[in-house]
Order: C-alpha cells, then structure tokens, then sequence
C-alpha cells in the first residue's frame, strides 16, 4: 500500500470520529510488519480527559488482534496543520515500534513524514 492510499484510509476513518466537545475528528491508519492495517478514530467523552486519540484506537484494535510490530502510521485531521501525534500517543506507538514511520497530514492532503524516533527521542521505557 503506498502513503495516499494508507492517507486515504485514515481519512476514511475520520467520519467515525466521535468528537462533539472539541469538533476535530482525527483518523488513523496503521500498517502493520505483516501488511495487515487497523484504522481508528478519535473517541471523545464529557469527562474530557477519558477521550482516546485516533493513533491509541488503532494501535489497541490492532494489539487486541495479536499484532506487534508496526511499519507506518497515518494521521489525518481537517485543520490547517499537519495532524503530529500527541505525547501520550508518541510514547504509546513507541511501546511497540521506535522507528515506524509517520505520516501526518492536514486538510488539504498535503503531508509530511517523520520517523518516530525523530519525534519522541528518548521514551520511557522500564
Ligand atoms: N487527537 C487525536 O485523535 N490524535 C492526536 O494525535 C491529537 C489529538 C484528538 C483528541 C481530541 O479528540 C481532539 O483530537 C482534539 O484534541
């Protein structure tokens, strides 16, 4: 699968986004070592701090599925700035694969790439 077309299924994710208190709905396509791909959408709830990002919805989905090991991730949003992953979501990706690739893009569909470890440098890890 080449970039636009894993941008294409993040951004098809995005129209589940449930986000009523902040009106940016973000989705997120993850490809996984294996080809497989797992998308998600943000999910917010009135306890603002229970909202779960688009990039953990589809991480967890894919973990709860048995996979591990991941090669990119796309992230898309509507806004004006490409859609980077949060901390929580940097340290969380990390978890499972330093070096994936990321994709971020912005409502015009213009993105940009990094690798993860050029983002999150130095996570926690035990
Ligand atoms: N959000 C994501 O889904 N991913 C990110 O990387 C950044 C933020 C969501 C959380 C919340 O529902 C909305 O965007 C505004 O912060």
């Amino acid at each position: 699968m080449n970039d636009r077309e894993l941008l294409t299924r993040a951004s098809q994710a995005a129209r589940y986004s449930y986000s009523p208190y902040s009106h940016f709905p973000v989705g997120a396509a993850l490809e996984c070592d294996d080809g497989s791909i797992f998308t998600g959408c943000n999910v917010e709830n009135a306890a603002l701090g229970d909202t779960i990002c688009a990039e953990r919805v589809a991480v967890t989905k894919a973990i709860s599925e048995g996979k591990l090991h991941f090669k990119r991730i796309a992230i898309c949003s509507q806004g004006d700035q490409f859609c980077l992953p949060c901390g929580s979501c940097r340290q969380f990706l990390s978890e499972f694969s330093g070096d994936m690739e990321l994709l971020c893009a912005r409502g015009d569909g213009r993105y940009v790439s990094y690798r993860l470890d050029q983002l999150l440098p130095h996570p926690f890890s035990l």
